[in-house]
């Protein structure tokens, strides 16, 4: 197929409501074959930068090239995020020249919801927001999934910017263009797969996030040093007391290098078409611990942290993992605070949750995939871990 050739005065810096551009496109397709299959090609691949910031002043340049086309700014984030720095904001960026439009949404959960959505699309509708103008989502995980959903679809996808402000968020929420809403049926059923244009991590918004807050973010943190990276573990034993304190040294290493891993393990696989993702590593039995506590006493950080015990403890049992790193994981997890034992947990039985992990095996055509570290950065993917094996590690983390 021969190309199209356009020629004409390009739009970009024509303010908007001056289309007097004009274009004139040539084309000259050839026929295709009788039994040719017609190939659509849709390449996803491009690149966004993520900048981790410690002033306002870095913060300020970074958004300034990231929003440079929009003219207005719709910024997309919670309650409590609104409250502590929404006028400060909103103040920088009507500073950098923008238009802002802003709509908060209750913290929490529950605000990860189709309504939720369908709200905000009414909303930046009535404002008439265009193409070229930019959604920025403003807080944590929870604002960065509906706000990066909500740009996606609103006219078929403008872009968006994460300006993550939880841990969790920067370390791992905001990255890797996985957008969605809850449906009562499953956790983020309703979503897609859009990067954003950009994610800035202002790391002073992480001083008025409590330690609980921190640890769950570290949570994420750990699993990435176990799967995928001897050194990162190390540097969190190192830090983890810093980091818990909230020192912006070791949290601008941490984030950074949070980044900079789960970058490169999604960049195989960015649309996730292969499901066996060491990063679930926690996952198999920190989802469904969420689903059987009702996602509410729990953050999603600490059940993850009570997976990757049962989950490294079934490794260990198999002969896998050596008892050790085994040790060396716990103590990591301990120290921060985060749950191994389910002496820690809201009341739960080892069948509940067995039972929600076959919920989940159902859905996933009859296997769970489970991550089982051998060592620090090397992890095998296995669906032949029996009940029994689960029992017993559930068993040793104190649920019976
Ligand atoms: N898309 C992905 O790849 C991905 C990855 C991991 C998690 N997630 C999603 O992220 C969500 C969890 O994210 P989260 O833990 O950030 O939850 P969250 O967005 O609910 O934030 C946690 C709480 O902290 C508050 N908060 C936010 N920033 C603050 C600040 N700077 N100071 C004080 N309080 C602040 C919020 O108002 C909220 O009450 C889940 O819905 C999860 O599914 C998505
Ligand atoms: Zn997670």
């Amino acid at each position: 197929m021969d190309s199209a050739t356009i020629t004409g005065s390009g739009l970009s810096g024509a303010p908007r409501d001056s289309l007097t551009a004009r274009f004139r496109v040539r084309d000259a397709f050839a026929l295709p074959g009788d039994d040719e299959t017609v190939v659509a090609r849709a390449a996803r691949d491009q690149t966004y930068p993520i900048h981790v910031t410690r002033d306002a002043t870095a913060t300020r340049t970074r958004l300034a090239e990231l929003l440079e086309t929009a003219e207005t700014v719709a910024v997309i984030s919670d309650e409590t995020v609104d409250a502590l720095y929404g006028n400060q904001l909103r103040a920088t960026l009507r500073r950098l020249g923008h238009d802002v439009i802003a709509q908060t949404v209750p913290a929490g959960e529950a605000s990860k919801s189709l309504e939720q959505a369908i709200a905000l699309w009414h909303w930046l509708a009535d404002s008439r927001l265009g193409r070229r103008d930019v959604v920025l989502s403003f807080g944590g995980g929870v604002i960065c999934d509906l706000g990066g959903w909500v740009a996606s679809a609103y006219m078929r996808g403008i872009p968006y910017v994460n300006l993550p402000t939880t841990l969790l968020a920067m370390v791992d929420g905001a990255l890797g263009g996985k957008v969605a809403v809850n449906h009562r049926v499953a956790k983020n059923l309703l979503g897609a797969f859009e990067q954003p244009a950009g994610v800035v991590c202002h790391l002073p918004h992480l001083r008025s996030l409590e330690r609980r807050q921190l640890a769950a973010g570290l949570a994420e943190c750990i699993k990435k040093g176990v799967i995928a990276s001897p050194a990162y573990f190390d540097f969190i034993e190192a830090n983890a007391d810093a980091i818990l304190a909230g020192d912006q040294e070791a949290l601008e290493q941490l984030v950074r290098a949070a980044a900079a891993i789960k970058t490169a393990l999604i960049e195989r696989d960015p649309y996730e078409i292969d499901l066996r993702r060491p990063l679930n590593f926690g996952h198999t039995v920190g989802h469904p611990l969420e689903t059987v506590t009702g996602y509410a006493p729990l953050l999603h950080g600490e059940a993850v942290a009570f997976g990757m015990a049962v989950e490294a403890r079934i490794a260990e049992q198999r002969g896998w993992l050596d008892a050790h790193t085994l040790d060396r994981l716990i103590v990591l997890l301990d120290r921060c605070g985060l749950p191994t034992d389910a002496g820690l947990l809201p009341p739960i039985t080892a069948g509940e949750l067995i039972g929600a992990m076959e919920k989940v095996r159902l859905i996933r055509a009859g296997s769970l995939r489970w991550v089982l570290p051998l060592a620090l950065g090397e992890t095998i993917i296995a669906d032949d871990v029996t009940e029994a094996e689960v029992r017993e590690a559930l068993a040793r983390s104190g649920a019976q």
